[in-house]
């Protein structure tokens, strides 16, 4: 055997010496095959982002991780500079003058979110308390919410705000502006890959204020909403100034009780404005300035199709999924959207007109005078129509600490608008008040809510 083996051997040297220049060949001819494929594989990783989805990591519903005591103690609620020296109990009930509160809070940058993102999604939701919440009870999870977020600056007040919403069941469209920074739709990209029930609009909008594009910007997260795997109920759409003032819970209470229902803005009285679609608009670059605004030109525009009667509105509400099934499908819509390109502000024409439609049938739609009835989704105080501690921009407040008793006492969903750099105590504040009411699955009183005009009666025969 051993001997066969080495005349076997010696054979196939010799053989392997006549055609020695062509076994070389061959060996150099892998070796550069070989060169070659490391190199294309080298320079395609450097084309390519590193995939943070595959790191994504999957929150579930029932991991409650150190919820409470832990949460406070991992600086998972509000800011952690504020909490030794902010007394949110007191804040929350009598609040000291604004000034007497820290006035600033270390901030990320999108480049720091971006760098945490990328290096390792699992630290970055950890760090960020993005698993904080307590355990999801199993009425919230047979209800599932959807959020749309629209921003283009302050990501790190997103992430508060985000947080303060997040649980790993509901679904979060985050629709940013492309007129932001590179490196703020970069990190918002990372951030949604990240977290596995958070994503990013298909298309997103390079935004002008007023302007067509607004409106988009929503109809776009909508419509990526209505082919999620997560079958909401109600979609909720914010800017990212706003924050909580319930609970998912009390949310989820709330929204049954709608039964529908849609909570939508709707005025035809005072602040109508019809100049704003009665006249044609257009995107314009204003002298001096490199941003476009929306102008009104001097021709009419035409009537609106299909005899639809304007109302005007917000351009938050809440909105019942039938509702959004039916607007993204009708050609009647279809129509009204495209109508829209002139007006000025459509996003606050839309919903309302819709919501408040007589000649169609509209899914949890509102049939009396449209203002004979309250609008939940948002309270913001406009000037002059109740008391701002601190200061007022384009007529909206920014609230502040002393504004948190007046907060907490309104039944509206979430109130608009905090900036992260202006009184950092009053977010701070709140974003405890409310993860506090979320911990212990504490549920204020609803009496109000069964009693709203706008509701979808019960059908007695389900009782
Ligand atoms: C915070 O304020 C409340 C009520 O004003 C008070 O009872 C409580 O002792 C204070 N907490 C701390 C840690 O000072
Ligand atoms: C535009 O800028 C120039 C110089 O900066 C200034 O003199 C002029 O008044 C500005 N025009 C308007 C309409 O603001
Ligand atoms: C929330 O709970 C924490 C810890 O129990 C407490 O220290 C804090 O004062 C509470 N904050 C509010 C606003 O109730």
């Amino acid at each position: 055997m051993s001997r066969m083996w080495r005349y076997f051997l010696l054979y196939l040297a010799r053989k392997a010496g006549r055609y020695r220049t062509l076994l070389l060949a061959i060996l150099m001819i892998c070796l550069c095959l070989g060169f070659f494929v490391l190199m294309l594989r080298l320079l395609r990783r450097s084309h390519v982002r590193p995939k943070a989805a595959q790191l994504s990591v999957y929150l579930t519903p029932g991991d409650v991780t150190p919820a409470g005591a832990e949460a406070y103690a991992r600086g998972w609620v509000g800011f952690p500079s504020l909490h030794s020296k902010v007394n949110c109990s007191q804040a929350i009930t009598s609040p000291r003058r604004n000034f007497m509160y820290p006035q600033t809070v270390p901030r990320a940058t999108s480049g720091d979110i971006l760098k945490q993102c990328r290096n390792n999604c699992k630290a970055f939701a950890e760090n960020n308390g993005f698993n904080r919440y307590p355990r999801v009870t199993k009425e919230e999870l047979r209800f599932p919410i959807a959020f749309i977020i629209l921003f283009h600056q302050d990501l790190d007040q997103v992430l508060f705000l985000l947080r303060a919403i997040y649980r790993p069941h509901n679904v979060y469209c985050l629709s940013v502006d492309l007129s932001a920074s590179q490196v703020l739709i970069e990190a918002t990209l990372a951030v949604s890959s990240c977290l596995q029930n958070v994503f990013v609009a298909s298309k997103l909008e390079n935004i002008v204020y007023a302007g067509f594009s607004r409106l988009m910007a929503d109809v776009h997260c909508m419509s990526d909403l209505l082919s999620h795997k997560v079958k909401w109920n109600y979609v909720i759409n914010m800017p990212g100034q706003q924050f909580p003032l319930k609970t998912n819970l009390e949310m989820v209470q709330i929204l049954k009780l709608y039964n529908g229902a849609n909570d939508v803005l709707g005025d035809i009285r005072s602040r109508y404005v019809p100049r704003r679609y009665l006249f044609k608009h257009h995107v314009m670059m204003e002298k001096n300035s490199s941003i476009p605004t929306v102008a009104e030109t001097m021709h009419l525009n035409r009537p609106p199709p299909h005899g639809f009667r304007i109302v005007k509105g917000s351009a938050y509400n809440t909105l019942s999924r039938a509702f959004v099934e039916m607007v993204l499908q009708h050609p009647w819509v279809k129509d009204l959207i495209h109508w829209s390109r002139d007006v000025e502000s459509p996003d606050e024409y839309l919903w309302a007109t819709l919501n408040h439609a007589s000649d169609m049938v509209v899914p949890g739609s509102f049939k009396d005078v449209p203002e004979n009835k309250p609008w939940l989704t948002s309270y913001t105080v406009w000037q002059g129509s109740a008391k701002c501690v601190s200061k007022f921009v384009r007529w909206i407040c920014i609230f502040s600490p002393g504004d948190l008793p007046q907060l907490v006492a309104q039944p509206h969903l979430f109130a608009n608008k905090f900036y992260i750099d202006h009184h950092p105590a009053g977010l701070h504040c709140l974003d405890q008040y409310v993860y506090n009411l979320s911990v212990t699955g504490t549920v204020r009183a609803l009496d109000y809510y069964r009693t709203l005009p706008f509701l979808v009666p019960f059908n007695d025969f389900d009782n």
